[in-house]
């Protein structure tokens, strides 16, 4: 029998490999002796004998749920396992975790450099919302080139913010090349990573200082919770704890903590099927007349191959493409309308395969690729469904799609 000392041990984030993590970290034996973290509802807890020096606005547990939940704390303690981060703080979704990285890292006057391309939210929040509201400045800029991004740059930048793989586009920005570049001034570097989760890739390791996910997407996995997340070091994890989520009140449900939890146990597997799906549609999508382009990075012809691949550990792409048919808009909307297991639908990383058709034009869509800006884009998330139906579903919906 192997000694007890050279066992692994579940309490011990550091000795155990992603699968063990996925499974075991997080969790903490209580009172009850519980093998899952019991859910706690309670608002309310039993404040010590003199409450009277408390502060109300404590990052502590026992005290308030606003200020620390039982299963947020679990989740935390698992994300910062996952990411190999030191601390992690919870929150109500993944726009909350971004504004929270925002709201605590960036004051009025300071100036923010932000891809050209991101998500929804994190766009308006930079062009409009947190601009306007207090006056702090941010500049666009294609993170795939150096030059510009170190032009970009100026002593009052804090904050450089991008995606692994960005929404909906699935432009690649090479962490460690940005870090760099960053650290240069001492801004930041938050990596939104809701495309690409640990174990895929930990953009901590290549220097990220944090890292954002929405873990309503691949992380919970099962599209019935919402959540968001940033990792990081305690310096940087405790003023969001202090300020975005106490007194911003950003804090997750501890039922969605609780989800959240127990979907991630089996995020290393699934992500296996999703990526190896996406892998096989993308390659029958590209080669396929009636599809005008697909973006997908496990493409040699996708700009960000060479980088996705030396960064994500080569074998692996993701399992987000975008692409569109050689038609108008009307052709995209009745081959979606023509899909019989891929379904139109919000989100992404869910159990099941999710499209939704974006039109050519609109301010944000001025930095995309011309095609996207030609064509339109149909967003898939490729699902745990078997990869062969998928291809039957695409395929079928493409005979009939008279284009
Ligand atoms: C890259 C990225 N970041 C953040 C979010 C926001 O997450 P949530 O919907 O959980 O607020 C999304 C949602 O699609 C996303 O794709």
């Amino acid at each position: 029998m192997t000694p007890a000392a050279e066992r692994p041990d579940r309490t011990d984030a550091r000795t155990l490999s992603e699968a063990s993590l996925a499974v075991h970290a997080g969790i903490e034996l209580d009172s009850t002796r519980a093998l899952r973290t019991p859910l706690v509802m309670s608002n309310s807890f039993a404040l010590a004998d003199d409450p009277s020096e408390i502060s109300w606005s404590a990052t502590a547990p026992g005290l308030y749920t606003r200020n620390t939940g039982v299963n947020q704390q679990a989740l935390e303690r698992k994300l910062a396992a996952l990411e190999g981060g030191e601390d992690a703080v919870a929150l109500a979704s993944g726009v909350a975790a971004l504004h929270a990285v925002f709201f605590t890292h960036v004051r009025a006057g300071d100036h923010v450099v932000v891809s050209d391309v991101v998500y929804e939210a994190t766009w308006r929040l930079w062009t409009e919302l947190l601009p306007r509201r207090y006056g702090i400045q941010a500049t666009f800029v294609d993170v795939t080139d150096p030059d510009a991004v170190r032009a970009a740059m100026r002593p009052e930048t804090r904050l450089v913010c991008v995606e692994a793989i960005a929404n909906p586009t699935t432009k690649v920005a090479d962490t460690a090349m940005l870090a760099d570049i960053a650290h240069e001034v001492g801004a930041v570097l938050m990596v939104d990573s809701t495309f690409t989760p640990p174990p895929f890739y930990r953009p901590l390791a290549d220097g990220a200082d944090l890292v954002v996910h929405s873990l309503t997407k691949y992380i919970n996995g099962h599209g019935d919770a919402m959540g968001g997340a940033v990792i990081g070091r305690s310096e940087l994890i405790e003023p969001i704890k202090a300020d975005a989520m106490v007194d911003v009140g950003g804090v997750i449900s501890p039922f969605n903590a609780w989800m959240i939890q127990r979907g991630s146990v089996t995020l290393p597997l699934r992500l296996r099927q999703h990526f190896a799906s996406a892998q096989r549609i993308a390659e029958f999508l590209d080669a396929d007349r009636r599809v005008a382009f697909v973006a997908y990075p496990g493409l040699a012809s996708h700009p960000g191959h060479d980088v996705a691949r030396r960064q994500f550990g080569g074998r692996e792409f993701g399992g987000m493409m975008a692409f569109a048919l050689d038609g108008d808009p009307d052709a995209q909307n009745r081959f979606v309308s023509n899909l019989r297991l891929i379904t139109s639908g919000f989100s992404l990383g869910h159990d099941d395969s999710l499209i939704v058709h974006t039109a050519a034009d609109g301010p944000r869509t001025a930095t995309y690729p011309a095609e996207f800006r030609r064509y339109g884009h149909l967003r898939l998330s490729v699902g745990l469904e078997d990869a062969d139906d998928l291809l039957a579903d695409l395929d079928a919906a493409l005979d009939a799609t008279r284009l």
